[in-house]
């Protein structure tokens, strides 16, 4: 038996792979799980300390110190003050011990419960869809006494955006209102008619008193026009499984098992369907096909197995699979694509820029991705599709992605865990987004890269050089395009074969359609980049001089090169220099303000930490720069 504490397990791999084990070794009852929406004023704690109560698993030494604590510090006189039971719990968590969701259990003679307890500050979306991404269920808490407001709404948004069917609108503290049943239904009214489009299967309205226990276990006398059931009789009895029958086999690999020559098993959890022994089976990426000879366990080999069970499968042939890759039904196969539609619900304090490369994780691979376009912005108050530029935190909008490589998966409508990933900033290792894929986009499956004869190395031999990209960042004013224009006449005069991509040029042709938003600068860097790599192939050595001020995107055009083909130039002159020198005249705007977003005065600059060449410009002209430049690029064989 747990102890309540033991239960808050904290949220990282480990503990969940605890839960699966202990839950597993559980008698085969069937098992809830749910999520609790809400803040502590709607009565979220108190609903919690309650539930945990009167299924009597506090233990007896928690609740003489809980009642206690209730004629000390609680607020309903000499009665128990659930809250507080949760509140310490929470008040733990203030103390720098990060538990973002607490997973709390309990059981009743019918059923298991799992409560994902999300705590209620500003970071409420990430943690609610933390806990949320395996939830069946989300009680839904609305004061009796306020209805539904903004946050129930974008609660409920959520929960049906990660894949929640079911709901309970829980309308709490009916006590407060005298029972009213006419409160309780306008209540339900204007649920419902918000709800209905967001398609949950069933919504279950409970009026009810956590702090009192009314409707909570048993069903109240104060509330004798309520027929339905009470919350743990509701939670024992829905009817969550509906879903799951019918799925194809999925089986996304973890990782290939190779204890010896003879042995070759590819280890993971069955995400959805069953597989037996003698099976067809499919990877997904390649489309090879196989049959399933063993299914083994640590308890010894299957015949099935099913959602849920962790297993390792070997195949009767040798077949291309690693990480990555999933195992799954011929007759069904999921997507193959790279690039898809997808919600996404936003989690940072920096905004998501479109064309800003993240990494996107799902159950099993790990690509780089960009929103290739932001379709609409959902707004969480009465669900209309808004223009947007950018996400902020806890919006939610429709994107379009695009990613790398193809993934396998699956749309999440069909598959929650094969159709939704997560988004990494790749510079501070942050989840800032997590999505859910809603198809794959057709537009680029008949597109294929079209092999050509004369190869980019032919090019470059003809040219007797070796391709390469000098990206020179800097401030504005910098002296970034005076040197590169200084080195691209040394190498042009010595025959090499050269072009200069300069920001002010660029900008009055191909990217005469942006500004200098963060989103527009991203965008700028992204088509530069890519000309950049178009430049490399056809044999060129390419200068390309923008301020380019961010260091997400740098590392994007790094990536986009070949090894070797990159180099960063960073120029650096301090802002007092530029602004000194301002050789166009716009400091002197920016700083009256007449300028908007100009980069050093109202738009940040992120000089690089790791650039192959660091200039100093103080106190050089630019003829001693570039001698050291091409000194530089001469003894690594560039030029
Ligand atoms: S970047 O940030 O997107 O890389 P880019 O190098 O293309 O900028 O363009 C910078 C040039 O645009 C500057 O050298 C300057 O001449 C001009 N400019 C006009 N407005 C701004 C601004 N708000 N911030 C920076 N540069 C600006």
């Amino acid at each position: 038996m747990l102890t309540a504490n033991s239960a808050l397990l904290r949220k990282d791999e480990d503990a969940l792979v605890d839960i699966g084990d202990y839950v597993a070794a559980q008698e085969n009852k069937g098992l809830l799980r749910f999520l609790t929406c809400g803040s502590v004023d709607d009565g979220k704690s108190t609903l919690i300390g309650r539930l945990l109560y009167d299924t009597k698993l506090i233990f007896e030494d928690q609740l003489a110190a809980l009642e206690r604590d209730s004629r000390k510090h609680g607020t309903v006189g000499d009665e128990i003050d659930f809250a507080l039971l949760v509140d310490g719990l929470e008040a733990e968590r203030e103390q720098g011990i990060t538990i973002d969701v607490a997973y709390r259990f309990f059981s009743t003679p019918k059923r298991k419960f799992i409560v994902a307890d999300t705590p209620g500050h500003e970071q409420y979306t990430r943690n609610m869809a933390t806990g949320a991404s395996t939830a069946d269920l989300a009680i839904v808490l609305v004061d009796a006494r306020q209805g539904i407001l903004p946050q129930t709404r974008r609660h409920s948004m959520i929960a049906s955006l990660l894949g929640i069917r079911h709901i309970v609108l829980a309308v709490n503290k009916i006590d407060l209102v005298g029972f009213d049943r006419a409160t309780f239904e306008r209540i339900v009214e204007d649920y419902r008619s918000f709800a209905e489009e967001l398609g949950f299967d069933s919504i279950q309205p409970i009026p009810m008193s956590a702090r009192y226990g009314d409707n909570v276990t048993l069903s109240s006398g104060k509330t004798p026009w309520y027929r339905g059931p009470s919350l743990i009789e509701h939670l024992e009895n829905v009817d969550i499984d509906a879903h799951a029958e019918g799925r194809p086999f999925r089986f996304p690999v973890q990782y290939v098992s190779r204890p010896n020559l003879n042995f070759r098993g590819f280890a993971g959890t069955v995400a959805s369907g069953r597989i037996a022994v003698g099976d067809p089976v499919t990877v997904a990426k390649s489309g090879k096909r196989s049959q399933i000879r063993r299914i083994v366990t640590r308890d010894g080999d299957l015949d099935e197995a099913v959602e849920g069970q962790a297993v390792t499968l070997l195949l009767e042939d040798e077949v291309e699979l690693s990480r990555g890759n999933m195992l799954v039904t011929p007759e069904a196969r999921p997507h193959v694509a790279d690039q898809f539609a997808a919600n996404l619900v936003w989690f940072d304090e920096k905004p998501l820029l479109p064309g800003r490369s993240y990494i996107l994780r799902t159950e099993t691979d790990e690509v780089s991705a960009t929103v290739s376009q932001l379709k609409h912005r959902r707004n969480i108050n009465n669900s209309a599709q808004e223009a947007a530029t950018s996400l902020e935190l806890n919006e939610v909008g429709h994107c379009h992605f695009s990613l790398q490589a193809p993934i396998a998966f699956d749309a999440f409508a069909d598959n929650r865990t094969t159709g939704a990933f997560i988004l990494i900033d790749r510079l501070t290792n942050a989840t800032v987004g997590a999505g859910m894929i809603l198809r794959p986009l057709r537009r680029a499956a008949n597109i294929h890269w079209q092999a050509l004869d004369v190869t980019r190395q032919s090019r470059a031999e003809i040219k007797h050089q070796k391709p390469a990209v000098l990206w020179f960042t800097g401030l504005s004013g910098s002296g970034k395009s005076t040197i590169a224009n200084l080195l691209d006449k040394k190498l042009h005069a010595a025959g090499r074969h050269t072009y200069i991509l300069d920001g002010d040029n660029v900008r009055h042709g191909l990217n005469r359609d942006l500004g200098f938003s963060d989103e527009d600068r991203v965008e700028n860097i992204r088509r530069v980049a890519e000309t950049a790599k178009l430049m490399a192939d056809a044999g060129l050595i390419v200068l390309v001089s923008f301020i380019s001020p961010f260091r997400a995107e740098r590392r994007m055009a790094r990536e986009l090169m070949n090894e070797g083909e990159f180099v960063e130039v960073f120029v650096d002159t301090p802002f007092e220099e530029c602004a000194r020198r301002d050789p166009k005249g716009l400091y002197a705007k920016a700083l009256k303000g007449e300028i908007k977003n100009f980069t050093g005065v109202d738009s940040p600059y992120e000089t690089p930490e790791r650039a192959d060449i660091h200039i100093s410009t103080t106190g050089r002209t630019p003829e001693e720069l570039v001698d050291d430049l091409e000194a530089w690029l001469k003894e690594r064989g560039y030029c």
